[in-house]
């Protein structure tokens, strides 16, 4: 039996990228699986959160994920903090871990780039957290984009060496899934970086609260080259812009690249931007009408996440109890 987990960051805005590389995958993973959801709000305290900020970005995000389709009903769907088992989980795993595994994640020198000695100690052992949040379920499949690849390949190093240094096998190596044709969703700016909730330009993501003037707007200044878009993928082949383009176009209709092709290729940009935005709006603004309703039911949202949080506790305190017992913690 699959059982599946994955989080998302509450901090800033829920954008493109996390729909269409993410979310939208899980929403059609429900159907099939038991699927665990959560906001990882103890991972956004790696670097600042403003805590009044860091309270309504996790209510918007819960908000995001029941209107873009996950029914909170079928699926557990919590924020993080409410579990103690994800802090208790981490600190066996930081002891689990070895320096220089975390030492190898590009996402830390990313993010912590020349200031290595300032950021948070939490920011580097970020990846043993994610772990945690993976096998304190036991969880077997994590549906992410291609950027979480190397954390699971840290989580599954974790397991592994937990397995083998107590002689157990207590917790399952856990397989991305990393599916679709936007795995990885690239800036309208620039279509080498990653679309980022950090990123300073806000023309360079799609924000699932933008109104559809805002989406067409933005799609319409997207960086592009001067050429019409290409008839085959091979064109593709060292156009950033128009694949990031194009990708995004696919998913949204759900389409493969071939088929988008075939119903857009050789289009002049101008005309292949108008028929993206009309695709965007139509794919985000039911689920921007329904975030604002949600958004005007504070308790309403506040409740499903606390009968989420009862129900993800009840999961993980028998992998919990297993843990301490392994590991030789005395429970009198
Ligand atoms: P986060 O919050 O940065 O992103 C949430 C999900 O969105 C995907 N994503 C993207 N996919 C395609 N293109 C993009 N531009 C893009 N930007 C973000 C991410 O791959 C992710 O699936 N460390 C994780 C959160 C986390 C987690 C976990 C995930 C914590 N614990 C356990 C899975 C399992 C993160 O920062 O995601």
């Amino acid at each position: 039996m699959k059982r599946i987990f994955s989080g998302i960051q509450p901090s800033g805005n829920l954008h493109l990228g996390n729909y269409l590389g993410a979310m939208k995958n899980w929403v059609a993973l429900q159907h099939e699986y038991e699927c665990i959801f959560c906001m990882v709000d103890m991972h956004a305290i790696t670097v600042w959160q403003d805590p009044a900020e860091l309270r309504a970005t996790t209510r918007e995000l819960a908000a995001g994920m029941i209107a873009a389709g996950i029914d909170p009903a079928k699926n557990v769907l919590f924020n993080q903090s409410q579990v103690a088992a994800h802090a208790e989980l981490a600190w066996v795993f930081n002891c689990v871990a070895r320096m220089g595994w975390l030492n190898r994640m590009t996402q830390f020198k990313e993010k912590a780039g020349k200031n290595r000695e300032n950021v948070s100690v939490g920011l580097f052992a970020y990846p043993c957290l994610m772990a945690a949040d993976i096998l304190a379920y036991k969880a077997t499949h994590v549906p992410v984009g291609e950027d979480q690849k190397q954390h699971l390949e840290l989580t599954r190093d974790v397991a592994q060496k937990f397995n083998t240094d107590f002689g157990r096998e207590v917790f399952p190596l856990p397989e991305p899934l990393i599916f679709g044709t936007a795995t990885r969703v690239m800036s309208l700016r620039d279509g080498e970086k990653k679309m980022s909730k950090s990123d300073p330009s806000d023309y360079s993501r799609i924000n699932m609260t933008d109104d559809a003037d805002t989406i067409a707007l933005k799609i319409r200044k997207a960086k592009t080259d001067p050429n019409p878009l290409p008839e085959t993928t091979e064109g593709l082949v060292g156009r950033p812009e128009a694949a990031n383009l194009l990708g995004i176009y696919a998913a949204l209709l759900d389409k493969t690249l071939d088929q988008a092709i075939a119903d857009v290729g050789g289009l002049p940009f101008a005309d292949f931007k108008g028929k993206l935005a009309d695709a965007a709006v139509a794919k985000l603004g039911p689920i921007n009408a329904e975030m604002t309703r949600l958004r005007n039911d504070p308790a309403y949202v506040d409740g499903l996440l606390r009968e989420g949080g009862a129900k993800a506790a009840a999961l993980a305190k028998p992998v919990m109890d297993e843990v301490y017992e392994v590991v030789g913690f005395l429970r009198p």
